[in-house]
């Protein structure tokens, strides 16, 4: 849902309940929520009094709180009108989003019963997001969720992919993503790559949610192949897969398919090279060797490797454990590179603790709860036996190193060595700055 939705929607509730429409200063503490900026910056920017802000927030929250029987705050007001969106809770709410019908706060308003004067057909939409997780707080990637957006929507990339690390936030980013797209879609589907299933069932299971408006008369064929891109040409759809790394091999270099999953090569390389209307949307630790190689020679493809949040997004996260205000919060946030669930996994410890936990952070030491190193070891151990090798001389060398230097203390082939490298990179586990590099 993106800022304007969730304007509407809160517009309109606030009517119901007060007769009077979204005022300037609560359409900014409602704009200011959803951008994660704090009380103090709304304050700043519409240069009024912070306390006054809050008093502000605290009306709103409880008026969308009542409305919507559950507590809504600044932490999860787009999450909870989300939820409405998806709900029919209030039956005004699927028309504000779906059509548009209604203006933005500011612009001339109908009244709640106004009949919606350009009515969407909801039967051409059909969405199963059964497996999508639930958003919770989302701070920062405005400019992924923009660049995203334009991949899909106007560049009509047929296949994009976002890779990063474990709890880097490549679920939660594309969680956004589909929420705010979605409606542009037929047919939208989030399939989550746990189970592993046989490319046979994955096309079947797709198929079967796409032939839902089929009329039973029509003729379909057999082949489930092509079938299956007759309808990605027939109709528009975004297909979400995530947790894609399920489909490749561990002890190998990256991206590398399983023998029993070897088949969707295939349909990945149809998805791209046959004209069709539709997105593929791969989300994963690796993502598919071919793709990465014809990166830069084809539109059709669009990939993202994600990095951690910035310091207010980090800070933001820290708050929620009450550490926002910890004098080497930025330091802190830096240290764990903006992961937020190495964040979370780190603010967790430190909460339960208290404070002789934070002052240890003083002093650069790293802590790794044991969460986190479970993160940690399962990516670990996805690694190939050239790239443990590399990573630890990486591990070794006191300052960054580079080619030459690496190819001389490991005495690993060059051309092995240069293939490990690349590989850890498209893993992001080690950072290349000129010709040096780290871990
Ligand atoms: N932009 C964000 N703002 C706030 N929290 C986030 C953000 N991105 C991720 N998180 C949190 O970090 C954790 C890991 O995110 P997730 O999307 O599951 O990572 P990944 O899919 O990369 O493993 C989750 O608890 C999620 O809520
Ligand atoms: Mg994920």
């Amino acid at each position: 849902m993106n800022l304007k939705e969730a304007l509407k929607l809160a517009d309109r509730i606030v009517f119901e309940k007060t007769g009077q429409h979204l005022d300037d200063l609560q359409e900014a503490v409602l704009k200011g929520t959803v951008e994660r900026e704090t009380y103090k910056h709304i304050a700043k920017e519409f240069d009024c009094s912070e306390s006054n802000v809050r008093q502000i927030g605290s009306e709103l929250w409880q008026i969308l709180s009542e409305k919507l029987g559950e507590k809504v705050s600044k932490t999860n007001f787009r999450a909870a009108m989300q939820r409405l969106q998806n709900s029919n809770v209030l039956n005004f709410a699927k028309d504000v989003v779906v059509t548009g019908s209604f203006n933005t706060c500011g612009e001339a308003r109908h009244p709640p019963d106004q009949p919606n004067p350009h009515p969407q057909n909801q039967e051409t939409s059909h969405q199963d997001l059964s497996q999508m997780p639930q958003l919770g707080a989302f701070f920062d990637r405005t400019s992924h969720i923009k660049t995203l957006t334009t991949s899909i929507l106007q560049q009509n990339n047929r296949l994009i992919t976002i890779t990063g690390m474990s709890g880097i936030g490549k679920t939660t980013l594309a969680v956004q993503l589909v929420q705010q797209i979605k409606d542009e879609f037929e047919y939208v589907i989030w399939c989550n790559l746990d189970t592993s299933p046989t490319l046979g069932e994955f096309e079947a299971n797709l198929i079967q949610f796409f032939s839902q408006s089929d009329k039973p008369d029509s003729p379909t064929t057999n082949q489930k192949a092509l079938s299956l891109i007759k309808y990605l040409q027939k109709h528009r759809c975004l297909v979400v897969l995530d947790d894609i790394h399920n489909l490749f091999s561990s002890g190998e270099l990256a991206g590398k398919y399983k023998p029993e999953y070897e088949e969707y090569r295939s349909l990945f390389k149809k998805i791209e090279k046959i004209s069709h209307q539709s997105c593929f949307l791969l989300i994963g630790w690796e993502q598919p060797r071919e793709v990465t190689q014809i990166k830069n020679q084809n539109t059709q493809i669009n990939t993202l490797q994600l990095k951690g949040l910035d310091i207010a997004a980090g800070r933001e996260i820290l708050r929620d454990y009450g550490l926002a205000d910890i004098d080497n919060y930025s330091a802190l946030i830096h240290r764990y590179q903006g992961n937020p669930l190495w964040l979370k996994s780190v603010a967790t410890q430190m909460q339960e603790l208290g404070g002789c936990v934070t002052e240890l952070l003083l002093n650069d030491i790293i802590l790794l709860p044991e969460d986190l190193k479970d993160v940690l070891q399962q990516q670990c151990d996805r690694l190939s036996e050239l790239e443990k090798q590399v990573l630890s001389w990486l591990a070794k060398a006191s300052d960054t190193i580079n080619l030459t230097q690496l190819l001389e203390n490991s005495r690993i082939p060059a051309s092995d060595l240069v293939n490990a490298l690349q590989s850890l990179s498209r893993r992001c586990l080690i950072e290349q700055q000129a010709n040096f590099y780290t871990i």
